[in-house]
């Protein structure tokens, strides 16, 4: 059968890195309590030149060059994002524009924080369904264009960047020890759509809107909803939490990631945490996570890896890749 296997990763942060002790003197925190109750320690800020389809590019460019192939090579852009360059067209058009691209197709992918996940599920069923046979799985933002920067509540946790991975078709043999994509498992439940949301669109206010989330509700349900899909996943393949290599959890907030690990049973170790370097930035947090941990040997081919992401809306999912 037809896998999608990792040929290159790559990632762009914003030049500009905003200390949790910037913080003091603009909202009513600290460092303590910031870095205490998410893990976070800092985020990158996109400057006034840095945006989504910038960020998207350079770190398409880098996963490009890790896979050793161009943008000639590729067929296929998905980007995952909430916050576009423009409500239309899709910034993945922009970034197959700016990549040189004047062949095969791009489009935006939606699921907020889960936006990586169900970009790199949507991108391995093109390849299966031979719509394509080399994909860009792209998930960039720039959420400090949406946050409200007087919320305390809200402007500390978020931060900007790219990660990107280059997904390439390979006959395999069926089983879970080929390479690539081996089993997802996506969710989402709109009952929850007013405990994380922008409060502005292009049907109703008209304008781009802030960030509003209960960060309490969503903390309730982060650790069922992530827990389950992987049980789902774990069901699936066969896998388990012993013969897992690596753990890349979406980033948002640590004590989210060690108290998933534990549930599952996870071993501290296996976890991938970056959550203190760039904050929680959406789509791009799982491959920010994912490029780190293959830059620093962590993670090597034949490496069984399961990612895992909840968001806005709700969404949630998971999804293994052998390495
Ligand atoms: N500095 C100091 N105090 C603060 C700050 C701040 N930055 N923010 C809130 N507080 C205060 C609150 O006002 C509250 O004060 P009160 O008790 O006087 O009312 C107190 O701190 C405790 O607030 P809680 O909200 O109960 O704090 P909690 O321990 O729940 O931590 C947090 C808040 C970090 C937001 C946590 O709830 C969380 O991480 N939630 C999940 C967020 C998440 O995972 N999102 C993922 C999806 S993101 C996406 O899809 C875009």
């Amino acid at each position: 059968m037809i896998r999608s296997v990792v040929r290159g990763i790559g990632s762009a942060l914003p030049r500009r890195i905003m200390k949790n002790a910037d913080f003091e003197g603009m909202v009513e925190t600290s460092d303590e309590w910031i870095a205490q109750r998410t893990g976070i320690r800092q985020r990158h800020i996109a400057a006034d030149d840095e945006t989504t389809a910038s960020l998207g590019e350079a770190a398409a460019r880098a996963a490009l060059d890790n896979a050793g192939l161009t943008p000639d090579d590729i067929d296929l852009i998905v980007l995952a994002t909430s916050t576009p360059n423009n409500t239309f067209p899709a910034t993945a058009v922009e970034i197959q524009n700016r990549l040189g691209m004047r062949h095969g197709f791009a489009f935006d992918m939606q699921a907020v924080c889960s936006g990586f996940v169900y970009a790199v599920t949507t991108a391995d069923l093109y390849i299966k369904g031979g719509l394509a046979r080399r994909v860009l799985v792209i998930g960039s933002e720039t959420f400090s264009r949406i946050l409200d920067w007087t919320d305390r509540s809200t402007c500390v946790l978020f931060g900007d960047g790219a990660g990107a991975l280059v997904l390439e078709a390979e006959e395999s043999a069926g089983t879970i020890a080929d390479r690539g994509v081996l089993a997802a498992s996506l969710r989402s439940d709109g009952t929850h759509k007013d405990k994380l949301y922008v409060d502005g669109g292009p049907s109703t206010t008209g304008t781009v809107g802030h960030l509003k989330m209960e960060g309490r509700e969503v903390f309730k349900h982060a650790v069922g909803m992530i827990t389950d899909v992987i049980e789902d996943v774990f069901a699936q393949t066969g896998v388990s939490a012993d013969t897992l290599d690596w753990f890349v959890p979406h980033q948002a907030n640590k004590r989210i990631i060690d108290a998933s690990a534990k549930k599952l049973g996870i071993a501290e170790e296996k976890a991938v945490v970056t959550v203190h370097l760039h904050g929680n930035t959406s789509a791009a947090s799982v491959p920010l996570a994912l490029s780190a941990a293959v830059a620093d040997g962590r993670i090597k081919k034949g490496d069984l890896v399961m990612l895992e992401a909840m968001g806005g809306g709700f969404t949630w999912g998971a999804v293994l890749v052998r390495w």
